[in-house]
């Protein structure tokens, strides 16, 4: 019954490891996926997940019933507190409602639906380009899919006219999806002035903003200076949805761990979105996982925990810095055409090089070194050892 299903393609970002792991090439290098890497080339677990992992461990207390449908409340609660701060009216004030999700697609996902629902305006406009992932989550959730200019290939810098003129000329109401900071894939962000500038215009159209947070912490190596523009916009009282996700700030890919925060008016609003959220969450996975929030929460509630984390995080922040500039310095030794002063000028897990779809498969051929067709590397998958050879292939796919 099933002959004629066709086959479909891998994923842009994900398929980039499939064909990675079937490369027999000792010399090869994934930097598709943005996930961390050591100088080692080796995945990071950080020390304090193990320290928080441990004391679950000892706490014979502990036991596997169900989480609730919205999620571990402490979780929820620390993970508002992370993103809109410690001393945020919307909290102070009960107008937050969070739920647990599944990472930052699952926390998407279900923001997406419960628009679909319940908001009156069903339009979408979302940053061009985007995080690939982007469009299809909303599609599928029933919203209808539209793009606002962001990146300017000519200056390898932020289209902030043309993004302007987009958010200007959108329909009252639309909902705009913000990547909360280090823009996925173009590591280009807003000023903070260019943010409030954002904020201005979109709460005089009443454009409901919808933020991606996936990498806090990753940009400025702070996570409150990360929470800015996302507490701009809360701190005006008007409404939001912020996913978060702690695959990359914690380095807990597979565990699979998000929020989704909606900042309403007023409290009672919130009580009555959170009943609908849960009905948006029971017929698609029933309740989330519990041991990834168990080690988020044991992490955020304690302070010596929480500033060791804090220590992991801006060291894996720095180290990706310290690659953009070996990266930099390699191509300047190669005398490699063009200007490339935009790897040390874009901020977070990826640079956008400007390589085309044919110089990255000559890449890939040549030099078994693996990334997005779109010329997107995450640096943080690169260390000292594999700058060269990522330097000569580019030098070699720019020059042939
Ligand atoms: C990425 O863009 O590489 C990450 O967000 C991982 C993913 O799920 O695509």
């Amino acid at each position: 019954v099933f002959a004629n299903v066709v086959q479909a393609p891998e994923d842009p970002i994900l398929g980039v490891t499939v064909a990675y792991n079937k490369d027999t090439s000792p010399n090869k290098l994934n930097l598709g996926v943005g996930a961390y890497r050591t100088e080692e080339g080796k995945p990071l677990v950080l020390n304090v997940v193990r320290r928080a992992e441990q004391i679950l461990v000892n706490d014979q207390a502990r036991v596997k019933e169900y989480l609730p449908i919205v999620g571990l409340a402490e979780f929820n609660k620390l993970s508002a507190k992370l993103i809109l701060g410690a001393d945020s009216p919307a909290i102070a004030e009960s107008r937050v409602t969070t739920v647990q999700g599944l990472s930052g697609t699952g926390s998407l996902r279900v923001g997406a639906e419960f628009l679909a629902r319940h908001y009156h305006q069903r339009t979408i406009y979302i940053p061009l380009p985007t995080w690939g992932n982007h469009p299809k989550i909303f599609t599928i959730a029933g919203l209808s899919v539209k793009t606002y200019r962001y990146y300017d290939p000519a200056t390898r810098g932020l289209d902030f006219q043309g993004l302007l003129e987009d958010l200007g000329a959108a329909p009252s109401g639309a909902i705009v999806l913000l990547h909360a900071c280090a823009h996925n894939p173009t590591g280009v962000d807003p000023t903070l002035e260019q943010w409030e500038q954002i904020r201005q215009l979109m709460r005089s159209k009443a454009l409901l903003p919808f933020f991606d947070s996936a990498y806090q912490g990753f940009a400025s190596g702070s996570l409150d200076i990360d929470a800015q523009p996302v507490r701009l916009f809360v701190a005006d009282g008007g409404e939001c949805l912020v996913a978060q996700s702690y695959a990359k700030n914690m380095g807990l890919y597979g565990e699979r761990v998000g929020a989704l925060s909606i900042v309403c008016k007023k409290a009672d609003v919130s009580s009555r979105v959170e009943s609908q959220l849960k009905l948006v969450i029971r017929p698609m996975y029933s309740n989330p996982p519990l041991h990834g929030a168990s080690i988020v929460a044991t992490v955020l509630k304690d302070r010596d925990l929480y500033n060791e984390w804090t220590v992991e995080l801006k060291a894996m922040a720095d180290r990706i810095i310290t690659m953009r500039q070996k990266l930099f310095d390699a191509l300047t030794a190669r005398g490699t055409p063009g200007d490339w002063s935009h790897i040390i000028k874009q901020i977070g897990m990826f640079t956008f090089t400007g390589l085309n779809s044919e110089q990255v498969a000559f890449m890939t051929k040549e030099y078994h070194i693996y990334m997005t067709s779109d010329g997107r590397i995450s640096m943080a998958g690169l260390s000292s050892k594999t700058v060269p050879h990522l330097a000569d292939a580019i030098h070699a796919a720019v020059t042939r």
